[in-house]
């Protein structure tokens, strides 16, 4: 047998992840994520796109100072400016690296760009050999690599590989790509391109036509050493490659590839989950590897079979994936130790403060829901790791409501710590109504785009989880059109779906209110 090679997993959660449509995320989010990736054993985080924002800037940089695990990396376009503030917000990191990025297919170069080919390859070497000025570690991406054209694809490569290169990154920024198109580029760029052994190739796939996976996978059949993926497959448009994917495709089918990567796959649920929940983009039930139903088998003859001999429909183990087989449940009488030690189970390591926190919580909720399951340790985890600086806290409410007239509403919050309240008669139902009544006492106006309810377990008692998505409207209510500024998401957890409404509903308002700086989108730019 063959021995087995590693790749790298490069994570780009935080960089084109966060790229996807209402996925922003704030810093205090983006350091937990990075905290969660380093345990998740990735080998670079990308962490940020440092001159698209000072917020950006600052995640970078953040980012940069806190990890030493793993290589940190900033993504820069082709131009001084770009490379030199990359380099500003990673020159603290322990293992830094600058991604250059600039398009070189013919659709790019005519319309985009406005380039001939002569002039875009000496911007790529040019932004190359700068990058390597400051930073012994670079990628270079032709943005578009799978539309361009590969007699020219190999000249780039070979150009900046020896304006010092050390990775070569081959995107399908589109989407466009099949399987053996990807085995094909990078197996032509490896014969072809007479330096290609002192750069590693990388490949990063977009998810249009649903083939990130399997273009990603082909081409490290066909030789690339590393693969750009986020968690959850999320990412601009349609996604990334999804790193849960391909890690335990490569895991589970390392007798075909004979591949590894240093992922502790046991962390990949936990991951999922911590992404889920800041994001607010939640997994489908049916997505693989870490979706509620990946190893839920249904069907009477599977869990026949499945008590016969598991194998004969499962091919991972769900605690490989860091799912737990068992849902123990704990009570009231449970003790501190016994939450400690399940929510460990499920990938939290949570100090003795926040431990604090969330029994003071896990108290409360056991009052209220006879039995707490996995899923409710989680949520009460969760909440704790998320926690942002709130300028309105829930407190309280109190509501009467009736079939075809409006509700009355009377909100309790506290303001930066002060107690307010406001009493509304309005809207089309309880929830319209305490939408309303907390947009009068915050004075910020709102359009809410997305809704959603969903049991965090099972049983009657179980707790609601509420997550909405809201459009900052400028000017006030019915003075005019809403002009969509930004998208807020918030979060909401609670045994009173009513509670968990005005609470992820405050959640959005607070990030509202907290604010966010414009910022330079990479593809648009
Ligand atoms: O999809 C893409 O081309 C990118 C580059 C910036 C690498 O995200
Ligand atoms: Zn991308």
């Amino acid at each position: 047998m063959t021995a087995a090679r590693t790749i790298r997993i490069f994570d780009t959660t935080l960089r084109d992840g966060e790229q996807s449509p209402g996925a922003s995320m704030n810093l205090t989010e983006k350091l937990e994520i990075a905290q969660a990736l380093v345990q998740l054993g990735v080998d670079v985080i990308e962490a940020g796109f440092p001159i698209a924002s000072p917020g950006d800037f600052a995640s970078v940089s953040d980012i940069a100072r806190a990890v030493s695990e793993a290589t940190v990396c900033g993504l820069a376009r082709c131009n001084d400016a770009d490379i030199d503030r990359a380099w500003e917000a990673l020159k603290q990191a322990a293992q830094p690296r600058i991604h250059v990025f600039l398009a070189t297919s013919s659709i790019h170069r005519e319309f985009k760009l406005r380039m001939n080919e002569d002039e875009v390859l000496a911007r790529a070497v040019a932004g190359v050999r700068r990058a390597r000025s400051y930073c012994g570690d670079v990628e270079f991406s032709p943005e578009d690599a799978a539309r361009t054209e590969i007699d020219f694809l190999c000249r780039v490569v070979e150009a900046v590989i020896d304006a010092g290169a050390t990775t070569v990154n081959i995107p399908d920024t589109v989407g466009y790509a099949t399987p053996s198109q990807m085995h094909h580029v990078i197996k032509s760029l490896r014969e072809r391109v007479p330096n290609i052994d002192r750069a590693v190739i990388s490949v990063h796939c977009h998810d249009d036509l649903g083939l990130a996976v399997a273009n990603s996978l082909a081409a490290v059949e066909a030789g690339a050493g590393q693969v750009e993926c986020t968690i959850n497959g999320i990412g601009e448009r349609a996604g990334n490659c999804s790193l849960e994917e391909v890690v335990m495709a490569l895991k589970t089918r390392r007798d075909h590839y004979a591949i590894d990567t240093r992922i502790v796959t046991q962390r990949l649920v936990p991951t999922s989950r911590l992404v889920a929940n800041i994001t607010g983009i939640q997994v489908p039930r049916n997505k693989a590897i870490v979706g509620r139903n990946a190893f839920a088998h249904e069907a009477g003859i599977h869990q026949d079979g499945m008590l016969k001999e598991r194998r004969t429909y499962e091919i991972m183990r769900p605690e490989d994936v860091g799912l737990e087989r068992t849902d123990l449940v704990l009570g009231k009488h449970s003790g501190r130790a016994a939450l400690a030690d399940r929510a460990l189970a499920l990938g939290y390591q949570i100090t003795p403060e926040q431990l604090q926190t969330v029994f003071e919580r896990f108290k409360v909720l056991a009052d209220r829901k006879k039995e707490i399951y996995d899923g409710d340790i989680a949520a009460l985890c969760e909440q704790q790791f998320s926690a942002l600086p709130e300028q309105f806290t829930f407190e309280g409410y109190s509501l009467t409501s009736a079939s075809g007239s409006p509700p009355t509403v009377e909100l309790r919050v506290l303001q930066n710590g002060e107690p307010r309240s406001v009493s509304v008669t309005a809207g089309d139902g309880p929830i319209d109504g305490i939408f309303l009544a907390i947009e009068k006492l915050t004075g910020i106006q709102t359009a809410c785009r997305d809704f959603r309810v969903q049991a965090v377990t099972v049983g009657k008692d179980a707790q609601a989880e509420v997550t909405v998505e809201l459009v900052e409207t400028s000017g006030q209510a019915g003075s005019g059109p809403a002009t969509p500024i930004q998208i807020h998401r918030g979060r909401g957890v609670s045994t009173d779906s009513l509670e968990a409404s005005a609470k992820a509903f405050l959640a959005a308002i607070n990030r509202v209110a907290l604010g966010s700086q414009p910022r330079i989108h990479p593809q648009r730019a």
